[in-house]
């Protein structure tokens, strides 16, 4: 069973600034609506009950924005609005799943994942990363079904330009399975054009194995000198472990960058 999620929140968010100068990246709105609450609706209607927010002391404001009550108590007291009170309740509901665990410096993916080791209980559990938002279908709902049937580790994976591919984490495809999913046979965090296996990229959603902890504990930096879970997983595929590449439907918004930001807010509006 999939009931945890862990989210790594200890980005410094500088393809965003100057927005993110002061303030956390995942508590910008979009179109009305912090980031990460787009994330963790995604969460619950997926079945998911628990989540782990890797943070910083410099991202403090996101606990605060979940944990603090005194504003709002003090004003729903004085106004008794409707609209207060259901954000209110919200939040304490995402509160009630949300544990906290900190990354001082950050030092990629890799390493943010493994602070999470002793929360995580299951076999297998589900990683989102904030920055990828994924609109109109539920993509961690379908991969928790892929994993449902075929009790293996589950990635997103999407179609990007060719000249692109240095961006992102690139499959190398074993066998297909069927039209939307494909057995992989590796993975290379961001290789060069020429080098690319593919243009099939590694999307934010996983569904990752308990034991790559054992891996990710002597994993050796990577790419511009941070600890990558693209590595860690490229090592558990050498070994045998199956991992399934999942070309999710529903529409893919970058909100990691400026223009994908602005763009999200605009596309979401029209749903
Ligand atoms: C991370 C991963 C990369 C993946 C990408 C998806 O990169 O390292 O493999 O393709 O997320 O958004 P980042 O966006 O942190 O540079």
């Amino acid at each position: 069973m999939i009931k945890q999620a862990i989210i790594p929140l200890a980005g410094l968010g500088t393809r965003l600034l100057p927005l993110t100068s002061v303030f956390p990246k995942e508590l910008l709105p979009i179109n009305g609506k912090p980031g990460i609450e787009y994330i963790l609706d995604e969460c619950i209607d997926s079945g998911i009950k628990e989540v782990v927010f890797i943070i910083s002391k410099k991202k403090q404001l996101i606990r605060k924005y979940f944990t603090s009550d005194k504003f709002f108590k003090k004003i729903i007291k004085k106004k008794k609005d409707k609209r207060l009170i259901y954000e209110y309740k919200k939040l304490k509901k995402y509160r009630k799943m949300i544990k906290f665990v900190y990354q001082n410096k950050p030092m990629g993916t890799g390493d943010a994942v493994l602070k999470t080791k002793k929360y995580i209980r299951n076999s297998h559990f589900l990683m989102i990363l904030p920055d990828d938002l994924i609109i109109k279908k539920n993509c961690s709902k379908n991969m928790i079904n892929i994993y449902k049937k075929n009790k293996c580790s589950v990635m997103a994976s999407m179609k990007v330009k060719k000249n692109t591919v240095n961006r992102w984490g690139i499959y190398s495809l074993k066998k297909k399975i069927n039209k939307n999913n494909f057995f992989i046979k590796d993975v290379i965090e961001k290789p060069e054009i020429k080098n690319a296996p593919s243009n099939l990229a590694i999307i934010g959603r996983y569904i990752l194995p308990k034991k790559i902890f054992i891996k990710l504990k002597n994993q050796k930096k990577g790419k511009g000198g941070e600890i990558h879970i693209t590595d860690a997983i490229k090592r558990l595929i050498h070994e045998g472990e199956l991992f399934i590449g999942h070309n999710f439907r529903g529409k893919y918004l970058d909100c990691g960058t400026m223009n994908g930001y602005i763009k999200s807010s605009l596309e979401i509006s029209k749903l």
